[in-house]
């Protein structure tokens, strides 16, 4: 049993682990090359937060997806190196929209160099993301371009909240589906595509990323509240102060109206308030890390890893599957 790439997945079979291996050694090349610039600044800020490390989690569902046809496929890297490259962007891009200050451990980008360098380093990367998808056909640039465009709806979805009337829960899940089931869903899509698997294994791989992804996004959630900065390489309650309304948080306010209980209603008040003030955000993290609310949305969180794992059904018995399968669990019990 090895621990392949900087996820943490275990893998027990050699040649899967090998062929890994491979893969995302590849990428990380194929990464700092399609970072640099001739102008020295960019190559710099453009670098900055591939060199910060990052889990490489779309990267290693591009090579599990691979095993599914021919793993060494010409394709399969560079998919890997366009799906990295939109996720660091959005990153670039996330970080100014929620005035985050650390990410992958270091400065971010807005913090080190002001929005406007963080903005346009964004749009470098997709630019240089473009580039390469270019190469890999039409159908790979339509399937990128559907998934880019439910990423920024996401966004927006999230930034503008519920339309009335909505439900909240629904439309936050919504928002996850798109702004990061979408990505997720496009690495398990493309490695499979580009290996040449059949279209019933790329459909179900496909179905696959987008309910991991949002168990991802959910357990992502929760890490805002739960993790230390040391582990998860950002500012706990950055959602929280950006008054993101996650899931906790979410179903913290349903308890609330249904129990009318004074200590939720005093932490809803809380959270309402400015959590500019570091020891008010303090408290707040605090008092949610031991509510029921954020037990709550953790099963919710397993509940969309069980429907991905669900979804793998179909696929034949074989190791690069079972490393799916394991997915679902690591990604729920992750701590960074
Ligand atoms: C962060 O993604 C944004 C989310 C979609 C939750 P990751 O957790 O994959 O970030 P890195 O790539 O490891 O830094
Ligand atoms: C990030 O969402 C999603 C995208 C970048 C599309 P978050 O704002 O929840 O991610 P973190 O917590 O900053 O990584
Ligand atoms: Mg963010
Ligand atoms: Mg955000």
């Amino acid at each position: 049993m090895t621990v392949v790439g900087t996820f943490g997945l275990s893998v027990r079979d050699q040649a899967l682990e090998a062929d890994v291996q491979a893969g995302l050694a590849a990428v990380e090349e194929g990464l700092l090359e399609a970072t640099k610039s001739e102008v020295p600044f960019i190559t710099e800020a453009a670098q900055h937060l591939v060199r910060a490390g990052g889990k490489r989690f779309r990267p290693l569902l591009v090579t599990l997806a691979a095993q599914f046809g021919d793993p060494y496929a010409p394709g399969i890297v560079p998919s890997a190196v366009v799906v990295e490259l939109t996720h660091l962007a959005t990153l670039y891009h996330d970080d100014v929209m929620d005035e985050a200050d650390v990410r992958r451990g270091v400065p971010s980008a807005n913090q080190r160099w002001g929005n406007s360098v963080a903005v346009l380093t964004g749009d470098f990367l997709f630019a240089r993301a473009s580039h390469i998808l270019a190469d890999l056909g039409p159908d790979a640039v339509r399937i990128q371009a559907e998934a880019f465009e439910r990423l920024v709806t996401g966004q927006i979805l999230e930034t503008a909240g519920p339309a009335d009337g909505r439900d909240p829960v629904d439309h936050y899940l919504d928002v996850l589906g798109g702004k990061t089931g979408s990505l997720i869903a496009v690495a398990c899509r493309f490695g499979a595509m580009m290996s040449g698997a059949d279209e019933t294994v790329v459909d179900v791989l496909t179905q696959y990323g987008e309910r991991l992804g949002v168990a991802f996004q959910l357990a992502d959630d929760v890490l805002d509240i739960a993790s230390d900065s040391r582990e998860s390489g950002k500012t706990p309650g950055t959602d929280l102060r950006e008054g993101i309304p996650t899931l906790p948080v979410l179903r913290l306010r349903e308890r609330a109206e249904l129990l009318g209980l004074p200590e939720d209603k005093e932490l809803v008040d809380l959270l309402d308030s400015d959590l500019a003030d570091d020891e008010r955000l303090a408290e707040a993290i605090s008092r949610l890390r031991t509510h029921p609310a954020l037990d709550q949305a953790r099963r919710d969180t397993v509940r969309y890893a069980e429907e991905a794992r669900a979804a793998l059904a179909p696929l034949p018995e074989c190791e690069a599957k079972s490393a799916l399968v394991e997915l679902c669990d690591a990604v729920v019990h992750r701590a960074g």
